[in-house]
Formats: structure tokens, C-alpha cells, sequence
């Protein structure tokens, strides 16, 4: 297969190189690109070195089985159209175009029925949200979700490699704010994104209409208050649900250990930074919310893997085994 990645040199670009020698996928060509400033940098693929390319609309104009965007929304709104046009499928890291509703949001083991015979682009979802709506997903199929209320801890690598020069020239004694509001080095600061008119910031905005469109349920009530905490890697969510049906614990918990990409810890809990390099949503602490209607989970994922890499290379390996790129072993 023969592949790009734009933002290459970033946290999501070089992730995603890391989960596709993870996945031991064989590769035609892996053609990377980032800004002028990046042009000549070397980066490896399984020993092989390869230069990173200064994006131009020419670059594009290849054609690519896969060309995945890790660059910020700006970056795909100038460019994936050229891609699309030239390339088999697009997978974007950025919210540009998450609320089409033309466009695919998807989370394999969710919905990876949109991508049958699907080409064009498809949008990775927000890193918060995909880590949560594993285990939502399961707990619908079996008691049908109606509301969720979820606090967020997110790490500083959400913001990219600028997010971590911040907090650890913080570290070092810097006083300035960086890519924050307020100092994040020992602080916790409840605003992530933009507040928008109705009190929410646009990054609780994006996982309300995400999980709702991932899960194919506008009727979801869902609240979410997202924090940035001085933590490098993994994000830790505090959540909420209740359901239609009366909930067996044991049961739920049973239906979350066997579930795909979700670890369950029955009698222990797990912080962000024992997770490692877990490609999982992590589930502990289950325990029932106001009534055996509801429940309670507290929830870790590395944000830059499956809240962002694994998953882009997830939605790959889905489209590549519908469409006889790759073998179902991958
Ligand atoms: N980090 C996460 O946990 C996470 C999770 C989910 C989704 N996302 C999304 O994934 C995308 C990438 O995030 P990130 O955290 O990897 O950001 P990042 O670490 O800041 O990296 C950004 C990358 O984009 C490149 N870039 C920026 N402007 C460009 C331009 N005009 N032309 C070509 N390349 C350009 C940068 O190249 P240079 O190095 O040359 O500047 C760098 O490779 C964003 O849309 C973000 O919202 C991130």
C-alpha cells in the first residue's frame, strides 16, 4: 500500500508511524509531510530513514491508498479535497469535518460498517470521545443509553507538541502561559478550547455531537466539563451514564472485559501513567450511579494512541480488509 501522512513530525504523525510498524503492515511507499521549517528532518520506518517533504498541493496530487491528516483542521480544509481527488481514502485527525453529515465519524468497533465501499474522507473522532464511547457503546447494546455526564482530565499532549514544551518549560521555572489560558504546571485549568455563548467550550461541544453520531443516538442527553491537567500522556475521564434497563453489575462488567479494544480492571484502578503503550480504553471503578439505572466508570486511554493514532490506523486496517488491500489477519 502506498501511503502519506501531513504532520508527520507531529505527536499524531509520529504515532501513527509507530502503530502502522506496530501493526507490521507492509508498505509500497510511506511519503511524509509537514511544514517548510520540517523539510529534510529524518524520521524512521522500521529502521528505514525517510526525509520529511514541505506539504504543497503537488505533493497530493500522488496517488495514495491512504492519506491520513494529523496537521490541525486548517490544514485539512486547504488540502484534503486535493486528496481526496487523487487518493482512495482521507482519514483526518482534525474536528474540520466531524459535524458533515455526509462525512463517516468512525470508531471500528463501533461503526466500521460505514466504511464498506466507502471513499473519500473519513473523520477521526475527538481523543476524549473515542476513549469513552467503547465502553458506552457496549453498555447501549445492553441497557440502551439515555444520559451521560462526564469530567475530563486531559493531558498535555492534546495540545500537541507545543502543549508539552509548555508544561515542561514550566517545569524549568518558565512563567509563561504558553499554549494555555493559565499556567498549567501545577494547576488544573477547566477550559479547553474556545467557550462558546451557551457556557460550554467548543471541545465539550465536539464530544456531545460526536457521541451522539458515533453511537447514531441524538436523543443522548450528554453534559461534559473538559480540564487540562499537568499530566504528559493519557487522558482520565470521570463518567456518568444511565440507561433505559436495570443494570447486573457483575454482568456489565463482564459484557466490558470481553468487549474489543477495552481493558477492564475488575478489583484495581488505573492511572494514565501505568497505561504505557496500551492501545485500550481502560474501564475501572464500575459501580452503580443513583440507582441500579445508572453507573458510574472512571476511564484512562492514551490520548495520542487510541485517542488519536490507533484509531486512524484502525479505520485504515477496516477499509483495507473490506476492500482486499490487506489480509484480515492484520
Ligand atoms: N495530540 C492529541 O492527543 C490529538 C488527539 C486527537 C486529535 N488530534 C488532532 O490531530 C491533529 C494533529 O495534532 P498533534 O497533536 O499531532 O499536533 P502537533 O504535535 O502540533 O503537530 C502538528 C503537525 O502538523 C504539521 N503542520 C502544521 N501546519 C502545517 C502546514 N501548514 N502544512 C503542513 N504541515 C503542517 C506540523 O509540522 P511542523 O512540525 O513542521 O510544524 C506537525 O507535523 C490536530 O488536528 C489535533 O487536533 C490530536
Amino acid at each position: 500500500m502506498k501511503i502519506a501522512i501531513v504532520g508527520a513530525t507531529g505527536e499524531v504523525g509520529r504515532m501513527m508511524m509507530t502503530c502502522l510498524e506496530e501493526r507490521s503492515i507492509k508498505l509500497e511507499a510511506l511519503d511524509l509531510y509537514a511544514t517548510a521549517k520540517s523539510q529534510g528532518t529524518m524520521l524512521y520506518y522500521l529502521d528505514h530513514p525517510i526525509k520529511v517533504q514541505e506539504l504543497t498541493e503537488e505533493s497530493l496530487l500522488k496517488h495514495y491508498d491512504y492519506v491520513f491528516f494529523a496537521a490541525g483542521g486548517g490544514v485539512a480544509r486547504s488540502f484534503a479535497q486535493i486528496a481526496m481527488d487523487s487518493s482512495e481514502l482521507v482519514i483526518d485527525n482534525s474536528s474540520a469535518f466531524r459535524r458533515d453529515e455526509r462525512i463517516p465519524l468512525v470508531v471500528p468497533q463501533i461503526n466500521a460498517d460505514l466504511l464498506s465501499g466507502y471513499q473519500g474522507l473519513v473523520a477521526n473522532p475527538n481523543c476524549s470521545t473515542i476513549q469513552m464511547v467503547l465502553p458506552l457503546a457496549v453498555l447501549d447494546r445492553e441497557y440502551g443509553l439515555k444520559k451521560v455526564i462526564v469530567s475530563t482530565y486531559q493531558a498535555v499532549s492534546g495540545s500537541g507538541y507545543k502543549g508539552i514544551q509548555t508544561l515542561q518549560s514550566q517545569r524549568q521555572g518558565s512563567k509563561l502561559k504558553g499554549v494555555y489560558p493559565e499556567i498549567i504546571d501545577q494547576n488544573v485549568i477547566p477550559q479547553i478550547g474556545v467557550f462558546l455563548d451557551n457556557g460550554y467550550s467548543n471541545e465539550e461541544e465536539k464530544m456531545h455531537f460526536e457521541t451522539r453520531k458515533i453511537l447514531r443516538k441524538e436523543h443522548i442527553a450528554i453534559s461534559a466539563t473538559t480540564v487540562r491537567v499537568p499530566v504528559l500522556y493519557g487522558h482520565s475521564l470521570s463518567v456518568y451514564a444511565e440507561f433505559e434497563r436495570a443494570i447486573e453489575l457483575s454482568e456489565a462488567a463482564e459484557k466490558l472485559s470481553q468487549a474489543d479494544a477495552i481493558k477492564y480492571h475488575e478489583n484495581s484502578y488505573i492511572t494514565p501513567l501505568s497505561i504505557g503503550t496500551s492501545n485500550a480504553s481502560h474501564v475501572c471503578r464500575l459501580r452503580y450511579g443513583v440507582d441500579s439505572f445508572s453507573l458510574n466508570f472512571w476511564n484512562v486511554g492514551h490520548n495520542v494512541r487510541i485517542g488519536a493514532a490507533a484509531n486512524a490506523i484502525n479505520i485504515m486496517c477496516a477499509h483495507a480488509i473490506q476492500a482486499g488491500k490487506i489480509s484480515s489477519s492484520v
